[in-house]
């Protein structure tokens, strides 16, 4: 197994360790017990221990707007259309700031994910790309080609963000005409399929419900071990069921710490009956905004939506998530802080989610109001952030300025 591990972790001893860079198999006994020594653990606790800090070290994500950007979401004048250059600068600015990977969305309004993410790599130097995929799309197959070549050309900067929640009509202006919950049962057929490409080196084939393949032959394997890892998000029980089966890391979009407090024991019962328990990593995809005081960053959100109209409140309604549970519980969120200026505690804003789809509650507030509400997150089991703000490249500097020096 090729992990990416760096900073300072702690070991299940409480004791702090600094480790940094790509880790083989081949490194991790040896350097485990190098450390272990030090610490005056055993070969066995060494192993634990590298896995314990493989899942429980705390990264961060950043998301490359691959719509467009702009300081507000309202003002159409201030926007800055999608290039190479807007992409370049936010993931400049992103690795910079000490981000580990980049989130490159996926959606009609978006411009091709594979090839913004292939294009991003030789304009970065170390920062992985977390490619946002639907299943059903590409064939499985050529998904797992893609996948496994582009970990062997960028030297394994690769992560993949498996989609299946989103909506219908967007599905179907791709040719898939399948429902919600077959969406997922595809996605399942697709990452069992996806693996059995990466794991045999003889032809195969493989019969699922949805999926067929006869003499299965892909080339080149992946270069982790066994594979990039997957990102999978949502609450449905579908989505919950094939994430606990498959997911590296498991995303929930940022709500109240009870809210996230139960999605997360839904989700640790279903991986522990996948035997998974002690191998999910918990993620959460958030906005953030943050200011160097309070004050500055309760005014600087309110900009974020200033001027919406009617018609944008009202084609948020009519959006994209339509049969999203994730999305549904965001319009709840909205509908709940409606009296409270989209307040739903101190730092967390829901105002994003009166016009737009998607993630829609906001970190807000000074450097140690979102280190707080970060840090509450990680009590609750939560080590991977995958955070976007506005405008991109700015907020992503104030973040790595203000924020990540207290997690590094
Ligand atoms: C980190 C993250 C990124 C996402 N990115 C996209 C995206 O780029 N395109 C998209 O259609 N949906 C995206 N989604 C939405 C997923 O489709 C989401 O998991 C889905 O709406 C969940 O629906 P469910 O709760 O009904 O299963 C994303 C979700 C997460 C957690």
């Amino acid at each position: 197994m090729v992990r990416r591990v760096s900073g300072p972790a702690l070991c299940p001893d409480g004791t702090k360790t600094e480790i940094n860079g790509l880790h083989s198999v081949a490194h991790l006994p040896s350097l485990a017990r190098r450390l272990c020594n030090e610490l005056g653990l055993s070969d066995s606790e060494a192993a634990t221990t590298f896995d314990w800090v493989a899942t429980n070290d705390i990264e961060f994500g950043w998301f490359i707007p691959t719509y467009g950007d702009g300081p507000t979401l309202t003002d159409r004048s201030s926007m800055v259309p999608p290039s190479n250059e807007l992409f370049a600068r936010v993931s400049n600015a992103a690795e910079r700031a000490g981000f580990e990977y980049l989130l490159v969305p996926v959606a009609a309004a978006c411009w091709e994910a594979w090839i913004t993410t292939a294009m991003m790599i030789p304009q970065t130097s170390t920062i992985d790309m977390l490619v946002a995929a639907r299943p059903g799309v590409i064939a499985p197959t050529m998904m797992a080609k893609m996948i496994s070549t582009f970990d062997q050309l960028s030297g394994g900067r690769i992560r993949v963000n498996l989609i299946a929640g989103g909506g219908e009509r967007e599905s179907r202006a791709d040719g898939v005409y399948l429902d919600h919950d077959q969406r997922y049962e595809f996605m399942d057929e697709t990452v069992t399929l996806m693996k059995q490409c990466w794991a045999n080196n003889r032809p195969f084939d493989f019969a699922g419900k949805h999926v067929r393949a006869e003499n299965v032959d892909v080339r080149p394997k992946p270069l982790q071990d066994p594979h990039p890892p997957f990102y999978i998000g949502g609450i449905s029980p579908a989505a919950v069921e094939v994430g606990t089966k498959h997911a590296d890391v498991y995303l929930f979009w940022s709500n109240t710490f009870d809210q996230i407090a139960a999605d997360i024991a839904t989700v640790r019962e279903a991986a522990e009956q996948h035997g998974r328990g002690d191998k999910l990593r918990l993620g959460l995809r958030s906005h953030v905004l943050v200011r160097e005081s309070a004050e500055e960053a309760r005014t600087a959100v309110e900009t974020l939506i200033a001027g919406a109209t009617e018609s944008m409140r009202t084609n948020r309604e009519n959006s994209l998530g339509a049969e999203s549970h994730a999305d549904a519980r965001m319009r709840e969120v909205a509908s709940a802080a409606s009296d409270m200026d989209h307040w739903l505690t101190d730092t967390l804003w829901a105002g994003i989610t009166t016009i737009r789809h998607g993630a829609g509650v906001t970190i807000v507030g000074s450097a140690d109001q979102v280190c707080d509400t970060i840090q509450g997150y990680v009590d609750l089991g939560i080590t991977s952030f995958c955070l976007s703000g506005y405008p991109h490249d700015d907020e992503a500097t104030r973040f790595g300025d203000l924020v990540m020096p207290a997690f590094r």
